[in-house]
């Protein structure tokens, strides 16, 4: 490996930090040696309508049970709006940028109150309850901040499904929660194109009912204008509701342990499992891993660039930002429009202070060179952050060196929707840098690398990576499934929580995340399923067989590599390559497009069936000379066959 340069911590920035070395060293320790003790203590950053007595009661072992503050009462959107009312119900909770540049709008406190209080009141008055389950399909508007919250004002769970998803990996969800409350809006807008999310909902709504459940009502926001169908008794306009009810609700009074939010996301096997998050361990998590991670200080902005639909959204868009009274600007457009300046213009507009975004858009905006960047001011940034994937060096030197100019810490921020908050970081005043690297474990977090059959590995090794004792925002179960996600995370190696990411410890203790040892892949930060694809491209008639494998990708980070046995008669082109890329897309949604597509008349299978991925991921990395021992293949012709036609292919 090439030499490592570190970058020390600046004095401007041990400065202003909240948290400086040994403080960190400090709290890491009394939080390790006394969890109890530890989130007895940072449990009251929230407020809570009955204080909890008990704090941690998590194990591990079967039967695997995590509950904290279990005794606790408290209500998420109290926390988000209601106790920042009168310090500053006239400051701006929410700063709305929309796709286009003319378009934006601010949200105080006291706004967002309203209408999170009219929104529950129509939840309410069309029979949503306690523990129903709401989806939420929504474009990147205040609309979608309010209804996450209505729903944890009236104790209902939500689902939120990214706007990018198609129809059955909607009605996918739908059924799956068993929500008959969805809330949508006519189209969304992202790069001046318009999303068709109002008939993609009718779609899902209808492919629901035939899995027999029945959405009773579809609640639509106005956000184009565009034409859309309407099924009359079943859908409603967001602002005749909300303006038909009370601008006054009480919150419900919630049990730490209540549901808050079920969040899909893909694993190695199945389907996209449901993992569940609660509401008091999760919000003292997101809030404050929200204020150390990022610096955070009263007035200041902050932009996280995530879409809701995922857990970044949830946690650093929406509730730590909203619990510790911060401004959080959303962002409805891409990075690249009008032009490949927009974040920074953007952050020139805003005066941004903290800007949170991912190594897929650092990388995409590197290769439009300097002078986009350049020609903006930049000077308001004092804190940039990464997330979703390993950030490559040269991307992460060149987001140091030109958009922070050099003199703004970099937070490579390493977490999953599982964690709920981030578990591997930085903090802004303590931690020297070193590109690429995760860094140290926030407060409470006890990371342990282990090989293959469970040894635990000491010092400077690789491994795979585990976590050995809960923190507060870590899932609660698989929603529906509790021995899925007793099987899924806590079954590899016994006894501790199995992240699916390999890594690698350096000589001073620094964390390096190299990617997932399972078989799920990171396209653009986004969490894929290779088994999801396959399944996709086995439904289509003409295939037989299919292995999905990523690859590396110089602006995705992995791609999506597909391998296609055709049904017996049937003959590989470009139209049908043209053909299967459209149906996934139409399956799962754009998100899973393949990036390539080989036809193969086999596939490397053992001779119990197993098809060898480690073979086809080689493949497709064109890593031929390493293709290990392939005597085991019931045909090891059908490797050379593949080898020939890839590299016919180059
Ligand atoms: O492989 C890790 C990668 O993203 C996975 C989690 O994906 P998801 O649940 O969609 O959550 C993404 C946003 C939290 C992890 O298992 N990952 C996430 N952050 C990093 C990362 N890999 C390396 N460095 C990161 N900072």
């Amino acid at each position: 490996m090439s030499e490592v340069h570190v970058h020390k911590v600046q004095p401007a920035w041990r400065e202003r930090a909240l948290i400086d070395n040994e403080t960190y060293q400090k709290w890491y320790a009394e939080s390790v040696a006394d969890p109890e003790r530890f989130w007895a203590e940072h449990g009251k950053r929230i407020d809570w309508f009955k204080p909890y007595g008990k704090v941690k009661n998590t194990t591990f072992d079967a039967p695997v049970s995590i509950k904290w503050f279990e005794d606790g009462e408290l209500n998420v959107s109290h926390n988000c709006i209601d106790r920042h009312l009168a310090t500053r119900g006239d400051h701006v909770a929410i700063i709305w940028e929309g796709d286009d540049p003319a378009e934006d709008r601010k949200i105080t406190y006291r706004e967002l109150h309203e209408q999170v209080c009219r929104l529950a009141n129509v939840l309410k008055k069309h029979g949503v309850r306690r523990g129903d389950r709401v989806t939420i399909y929504m474009p990147m508007i205040p609309e979608a901040a309010y209804a996450m919250l209505a729903c944890t004002r009236v104790g209902a769970v939500h689902s939120v499904v990214f706007g990018g998803f198609s129809p059955d990996s909607l009605a996918g969800r739908i059924v799956d929660a068993e929500s008959t409350f969805v809330i949508t809006a006519d189209e969304g807008l992202r790069g001046g194109k318009a999303i068709p999310l109002k008939e993609n909902t009718d779609k899902a709504v209808d492919i629901a009912a035939r899995h027999h459940v029945m959405v009773k009502n579809v609640l639509v926001v106005r956000r184009t204008g565009g034409r859309i169908g309407w099924a009359d008794g079943r859908d409603l306009w967001y602002h005749e509701e909300t303006a038909a009810v009370s601008a006054d609700n009480e919150p419900e009074r919630m049990n730490a342990e209540d549901p808050l939010f079920i969040l899909y996301t893909s694993g190695s096997t199945g389907k996209p499992k449901g993992v569940l998050h609660t509401s008091g361990g999760y919000l003292v998590y997101a809030s404050m891993t929200h204020q150390y991670v990022f610096d955070y200080h009263d007035g200041d902005i902050y932009w996280c660039t995530a879409d809701v639909g995922w857990v970044t959204g949830h946690s650093y868009i929406l509730y730590g930002p909203l619990a510790n009274g911060a401004t959080t600007l959303m962002f409805e457009g891409v990075p690249n429009y009008p032009s490949v300046s927009r974040f920074w213009e953007v952050v020139d507009k805003h005066k941004v202070n903290i800007f949170y975004t991912a190594p897929t858009a650092i990388r995409a905006l590197m290769g439009a060179g300097d002078a986009p960047v350049k020609n903006t001011s930049r000077r308001s940034l004092r804190v940039l952050g990464s997330v979703g994937e390993p950030i490559n060096p040269e991307a992460w030197e060149w987001y140091f060196n030109v958009v922070g100019d050099g003199n703004v810490p970099i937070v490579d921020t390493w977490w999953q929707t599982e964690t709920g908050g981030i578990l591997i970081t930085p903090l802004p005043g303590a931690t020297d840098l070193k590109a690429g690297s995760a860094t140290r474990p926030f407060f409470g977090v006890q990371p342990q690398l282990v090989d293959n059959e469970g040894k635990v590995l000491e010092g400077a090794t690789d491994g795979n990576l585990c976590i050995v004792d809960s923190w507060p925002g870590q899932m609660r179960t698989v929603y529906g499934d509790h021995e899925r996600f007793v099987q899924t995370y806590f079954s590899t190696y016994k006894g501790k929580y199995f992240t699916g990411d390999g890594c690698r410890r350096d000589a001073d203790g620094y964390y390096w995340i190299t990617g997932r040892v399972d078989d799920v892949i990171n396209v653009s930060g986004h969490r894929m399923g290779t088994a999801e694809v396959e399944s996709a491209l086995v439904s289509h008639p003409k295939v037989s067989e299919a292995a999905v494998v990523g690859y590396p990708h110089d602006i995705k980070g992995q791609g999506i590599y597909c391998y296609v046995t055709l049904m017996a008669g049937e003959q590989g082109s470009d139209e049908l390559r043209k053909e299967l890329v459209a149906h996934v897309r139409k399956e799962i949604g754009a998100i899973a497009s393949p990036d390539k597509l080989q036809f193969a008349p086999g596939l490397p299978k053992t001779r119990s069936g197993k098809i060898m991925r480690r073979i086809l991921r080689k493949i497709a990395e064109d890593d031929f000379g390493a293709l290990g021992d392939t005597s085991t293949l019931a045909d090891p012709a059908v490797v050379d066959d593949l080898v020939t036609n890839r590299q016919n292919k180059k």
